[in-house]
């Protein structure tokens, strides 16, 4: 049984007072137990919200670190950081970092290695851009950024590792996959993690879906076999929206 998981990533979103208004609303809400709930913070926040989400079942993501421990490295934040908080997962190589942010399948790579080392949960972001899907591309480029991410990871981390299948036109646009094409790609990306890992790894790790997700249509995805939870942007924003999503 592969447990649901619901991540409402914040990106640049929300003051430290901000934050601690919207995980307000949201913990005091009723949640359904058996979800496991995520909420991926800025850095600033990281702390106060800690604090704040201490005695609930929520969990707490940073959406971004370094792969080094310390160093010159200035405007970064290391995997040491961000242990000592007590961060429990990392977006790693989301679709905005590797657009704006110069993120590739190495960097995704060393980031991935490092979490796991510092106990950290890898949230793992693939998914191809229109014109590769336009092109029919999105398996071979999904494959390829998912092998890369993965390469050098042993078979005993990948029960601490989530994938999240995110096609890049369907983030922040309005534009979902149909759940048909999110549940073909999450099992597209199973059968994957089976090939290089094995059938026992194939049925435990979890693989979300994410790209305007919204309470509208947040059932109609978890319906699907292959799709074990989402990763929310925009919707994840609304307290009343993301207590939905979480209680679909
Ligand atoms: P969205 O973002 O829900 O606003 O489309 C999803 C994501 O980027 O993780």
């Amino acid at each position: 049984m592969r447990i649901p998981i619901i991540a409402g990533n914040w990106k640049m979103n929300n003051t430290i007072s901000e934050s601690l208004e919207l995980v307000e609303a949201i913990k005091t809400s009723k949640l359904d137990e058996k979800v496991e709930k995520v909420v991926a913070v800025p850095f600033t926040s990281l702390m106060e919200v800690k604090k704040s989400l201490e005695g609930t079942d929520i969990k707490l993501a940073a959406q971004n670190m370094h792969w080094e421990e310390k160093g010159a490295f200035t405007g970064e934040v290391s995997p040491l950081m961000l242990k000592e908080i007590g961060v429990d997962y990392c977006i790693i190589g989301h679709s905005e970092r590797r657009q704006y942010f110069n993120e590739t399948d190495e960097s995704v790579n060393k980031k991935v290695k490092s979490a796991l080392t510092h106990g950290i949960k890898p949230i793992i972001c693939v998914g191809e851009t229109l014109e590769e899907r336009e092109e029919g591309k999105e398996e071979e480029v999904v494959k390829e950024q998912l092998l890369k991410a993965l390469e050098g990871i042993e078979k005993e981390d990948i029960e601490n590792i989530v994938i999240a299948y995110e096609p890049v036109w369907a983030i922040g646009t309005g534009k979902t996959a149909s759940s048909e094409d999110a549940n073909h790609m999450c099992g597209f990306i199973r059968r994957i993690i089976g090939e290089k890992y094995g059938e026992d790894t194939k049925d435990t790790i979890r693989i979300q879906y994410g790209g305007s997700v919204k309470p509208n249509n947040i059932k109609e995805l978890m319906d699907k076999v292959e799709i074990d939870g989402a990763l929310v942007g925009g919707a994840s924003l609304i307290a009343e929206d993301f207590v939905k999503l979480i209680n679909y």
